[in-house]
């Protein structure tokens, strides 16, 4: 099962893919923006172990999805719903397009749409949340852009480029969601 968009599709985590997160998530554009975590270092080790129960299929908490570009067949970033707990309501979704060269191109809209509708129509979940550091422009653009609305600031929450910078918690519900799917 892939869950499949105009330009990009989402499909599940495999061992080999392992390789491009270790380039991803040890790159410090991207990890500033997507972790709040510029000086990030992960080890192939560190990596099989931190994803080994989603590879296995085994992590209740957490889907991990590689995003895919459609017309290349290539991965080009990953995504993820985690949920908090055997009672949650809410899923925190996320993504990193850890392709530089493809941000900016509608296809950050397009997997959130995707990780939007498995939330609520497959999931049956109440609310979305979307977590991100105030600098990063782009994710609340994105965020804004596809309904979710700012709910709390967490100032100074975290450090890096030495200073302190805050982070913004923003949620949309589900019958937010169903009214912009209306169009209303
Ligand atoms: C944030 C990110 C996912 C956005 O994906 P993308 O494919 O570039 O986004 P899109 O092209 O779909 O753009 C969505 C909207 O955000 C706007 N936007 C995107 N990047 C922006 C930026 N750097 N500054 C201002 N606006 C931006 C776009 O203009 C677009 O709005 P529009 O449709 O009204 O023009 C991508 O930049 C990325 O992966 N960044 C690194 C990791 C990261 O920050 N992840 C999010 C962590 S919370």
């Amino acid at each position: 099962m892939v869950l499949e968009g105009k330009n990009i599709l989402l499909r599940a985590l495999e061992r080999e893919d392992l390789k491009r997160l270790h380039k991803w998530q040890n790159d410090g554009d991207i990890m500033r923006l997507a972790r709040s975590y510029p000086d990030n270092m992960i080890s192939m080790e560190a990596l099989e172990h931190e994803y080994d129960k989603a590879i296995k299929g085994e992590d209740q908490e957490k889907q991990v999805f590689i995003i895919q570009e459609r017309s290349s067949g290539k991965p080009i970033g990953w995504a993820s719903i985690r949920h908090w707990g055997r009672k949650a309501v809410s899923a925190d979704i996320g993504l990193a397009i850890g392709e530089k060269k493809h941000w900016r191109k509608g296809y950050g809209t397009e997997v959130t749409r995707l990780l939007q509708h498995e939330v609520f129509e497959q999931q049956g979940l109440h609310r979305a949340e979307w977590w991100t550091n105030s600098d990063n422009k782009g994710s609340l653009a994105l965020a804004k852009k596809m309904g979710f609305k700012e709910e709390g600031r967490l100032r100074d929450a975290v450090f890096y480029d030495n200073r302190f910078h805050d982070i913004i918690a923003l949620g949309v519900l589900r019958k937010e969601y169903e009214a912009r799917r209306r169009g209303n």
